[in-house]
């Protein structure tokens, strides 16, 4: 799972089909994607049922995008490894979530992993010539996208299209993300509140992991109490009132990430 305290991406589940088979009714997902038309339910159980165990998911990892705190499915991203430090790209969101930017987020936090998680060099993304909105989402990521259409480079339901392409290195994606450029909602909120001991700070780690306190307690080599203790004091000093709400406003202020 990864999050960035607006989003999370967790792996798809079976109950997701009613809701992934609603949003590919939407014309946009025909026109700019790949999906059967017209798009049945059980084109969505056959998709789900892809990658039943976790090698498979590892080999070509896809996730599930949903909007905190609700955990409805709301989209989906996918990486495909080339196996040779390369890796493309894919991503749709449903009509619901659409217009607050949140395809840039799940982009960075898929790209990020891509680089950090599957130790790609690349990342590559098209998309059909037309298609704005995944353009500048692509751009606002840090994906060098030239001017140029590329003839007859996507395919789509057994015709070619022209296309747009562009590439992502790990310094474009941290350029983008903390250069002069970036907008204020791309990066992590500044935290203002009374300073986090180091201890603290682990011990958020392990509850954003989704550690009992069991469990934080034998990493860490301390006591369950103590541990307790730290987590009074992490929701005194967030002012949260759960650890779950603890967890998404560290990762909100960026103090804390969440790469279970
Ligand atoms: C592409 C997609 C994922 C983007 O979703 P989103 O995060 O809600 O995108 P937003 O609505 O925030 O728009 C992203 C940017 O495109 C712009 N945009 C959106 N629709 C646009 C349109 N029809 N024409 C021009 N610009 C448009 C927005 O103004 C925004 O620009 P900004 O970053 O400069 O502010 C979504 O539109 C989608 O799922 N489309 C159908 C499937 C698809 O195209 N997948 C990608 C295949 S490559």
């Amino acid at each position: 799972m990864l999050s960035d305290g607006v989003l999370l991406l967790r792996p798809p589940r079976p109950d997701d089909a009613d809701d992934i088979a609603l949003a590919c009714q939407d014309v946009e997902i025909s026109e700019w994607t790949t999906v059967p038309v017209p798009y049945e339910r059980a084109h969505a159980e056959e998709w789900l049922s892809r990658r039943p165990d976790a090698a498979s998911w590892w080999a070509s990892p896809t996730w599930s995008i949903t909007v905190l705190p609700d955990d409805r499915w709301s989209g989906n991203i996918d990486l495909r490894p080339d196996g040779e430090g390369g890796v493309e790209v894919g991503y749709l969101l449903a009509p619901w979530a659409r217009g607050h930017g949140h395809a840039a987020r799940a982009l960075r936090l898929a790209c990020g992993w891509a680089f950090s998680g599957l130790g790609a060099q690349v990342v590559t993304w098209y998309a059909f010539e037309g298609n704005v909105a995944s353009l500048r989402t692509a751009r606002r990521v840090g994906f060098r996208v030239p001017d140029h259409v590329f003839r007859g480079l996507g395919a789509q339901r057994g015709g070619r299209r022209d296309s747009w392409m562009g590439t992502l290195v790990p310094a474009d994606l941290a350029a983008a993300s903390g250069g002069a450029d970036a907008r204020e909602s791309d990066r992590p909120g500044r935290y203002e509140g009374p300073a986090l001991t180091a201890r603290e700070l682990s011990v958020l780690g392990r509850l954003a992991r989704g550690e009992s306190n069991r469990q934080a307690a034998q990493a860490l080599g301390i006591s369950e109490n103590t541990v307790k203790n730290h987590v009074r004091s992490i929701l005194e000093k967030l002012q949260a009132k759960s650890r779950s709400e603890a967890v998404v406003i560290g990762l909100r202020r960026g103090l804390t990430t969440l790469h279970a």
